[in-house]
């Protein structure tokens, strides 16, 4: 077999075989086939596509890359969440916390910062000494004491996800239906969960920016969880603006405290409780949904979630102290006022800008070896629907160093939308796909 020859094959829309898929992926992650044959091989990909077999055959590859998590020998459901990236997305740490609060094991596997997206990885980073770099030994650990753990990739699973989603990310081979859905799937099913709720994102701050592309991708990711035995579930919600009100790590780490302190009115608690209610019943610890969903709520108001939270920080080394006092998390040194450049409706936020100056500020990576700074981000002081008066402070920027700061300023001004009309408001919650 030879590398050219399957390329040229993907090239010329030709279907590949499962041992073919493997032969790409296993010499890759080996560094015996190198990044341009990969990059040209993902171009061809995202061209020609994928047939659902071949998407399959690329998911098993990848998950046969590095170590699989076994969590059989553990009593009880276990279940995993992802969402396929978002601005302002900090729901893994409302989730996790109260969906282990009403019983149910959380063995959730994480990632970092991708372009403009943030990473949950970077943000529970972000709580003083919290560790993530977890062996496999320490994931079972944690979630038969804790009831819920929050890993990185860094426990040698999909070692070859790492490594493609990489090269990816600098060949413009992202936003692909069969890789994402593969590239998901690898480490959901890699980290050892039995059942799986995703979170597909739609619009403009998400990969996906039509609801019909995201509900493919959807149903393409829960019949890779049948075919490898793994019950999933998706719910798409908008990423038309970011979630909630604050965007880059620390910040984050603040708002869904706030949100467990009992915050039940938010758009963020509102997709948590959904996505919670779901991970209760595909576990089979309530008869419905909506059952799940007024069982978080309550958890949620008798702040259970909160306490959960200040557990799982102290299991993983982070100081728990941080869910009473917020202070203890990073702070920037500075603060600027986005000023709304008119009076009027606030008609469109958007996202993906939004997701660029919080990069720009330092929160993500600019390059891979960038290091994140935790304290620095934007906090939105107005959101689609509201009326604001010209030289009203829209949003604050939390800054550290300045370097991009001018760039930072006028695309946050940019990202908002004013108008004289009143927007028509887009659904949070769109559909469920099982
Ligand atoms: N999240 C992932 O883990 N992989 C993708 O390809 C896209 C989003």
């Amino acid at each position: 077999m030879r590398a050219l020859d399957l390329i040229i094959r993907k090239r010329n829309g030709e279907s590949l075989s499962g041992d073919e898929i493997d032969y790409l992926v296993r010499g890759y992650t080996r560094g015996e086939i190198p990044d341009y044959q990969m990059a040209a091989f993902l171009m061809a990909v995202f061209l020609k596509g994928l047939t659902f077999d071949e998407t399959r055959d690329l998911t098993r590859a990848l998950i046969r890359s590095g170590d699989v998590v076994d969590l059989k020998g553990m009593p009880g459901i276990k279940v995993d969440k992802h969402s396929t990236g978002g601005v302002g997305d900090k729901t893994t740490l409302v989730v996790v916390p109260l969906v282990a609060a009403a019983g149910v094991t959380v063995v959730k596997m994480s990632g970092r910062a991708l372009g403009h997206t943030g990473g949950t990885i970077d943000k529970l980073q972000s709580i003083p000494g919290f560790r993530t770099d977890l062996d496999l030994e320490e994931i079972k650990e944690l979630a038969s004491r804790v009831g819920a753990v929050v890993a990185g990739q860094t426990a040698n699973l999909v070692p070859a996800d790492k490594k493609i989603y990489a090269l990816r990310d600098v060949t413009g081979t992202v936003d692909c239906l069969p890789l994402i859905a593969s590239s998901v799937m690898s480490k959901k099913i890699a980290g050892g969960a039995d059942r799986i709720v995703l979170d597909v994102k739609v619009g403009s701050g998400g990969f996906m920016t039509e609801v019909a592309t995201a509900r493919e991708l959807a149903s393409w990711m829960v019949r890779l969880g049948m075919e490898f035995d793994r019950r999933t579930v998706a719910v798409l919600s908008s990423m038309e603006q970011p979630l909630g009100n604050a965007v880059g790590n620390a910040l984050e780490v603040g708002e869904a405290i706030i949100t467990l302190q009992g915050e039940v009115k938010s758009d963020l608690a509102e997709l948590s409780l959904t996505l919670g209610s779901q991970m209760l019943y595909t576990a089979g610890a309530v008869s419905s949904p909506e059952v799940g969903y007024e069982k978080l709520k309550e958890l949620l108001r008798r702040g259970e979630g909160l306490e959960k939270m200040r557990r799982i920080i102290e299991a993983q080394g982070g100081n728990p102290l941080v869910v009473d006092d917020l202070s203890l998390l990073p702070e920037a040194a500075d603060r600027v006022d986005i000023k709304a450049p008119a009076t009027g409706y606030v008609r469109e936020i958007k996202a993906r800008e939004i997701g660029w100056v919080s990069l720009l500020l330092g929160a993500g990576r600019l390059r891979k070896e960038d290091r994140v700074d935790p304290a620095v981000g934007i906090i939105l002081l107005k959101k689609v629907g509201d009326y604001v008066q010209e030289g009203e402070p829209l949003a604050v920027l939390h800054v550290n160093k300045k370097d991009f700061l001018p760039e930072a300023e006028r695309r946050a001004v940019e990202a908002f939308t004013i108008g004289s009309e009143a927007p028509t408001p887009h659904p949070l919650i769109y559909e469920v796909v099982s």
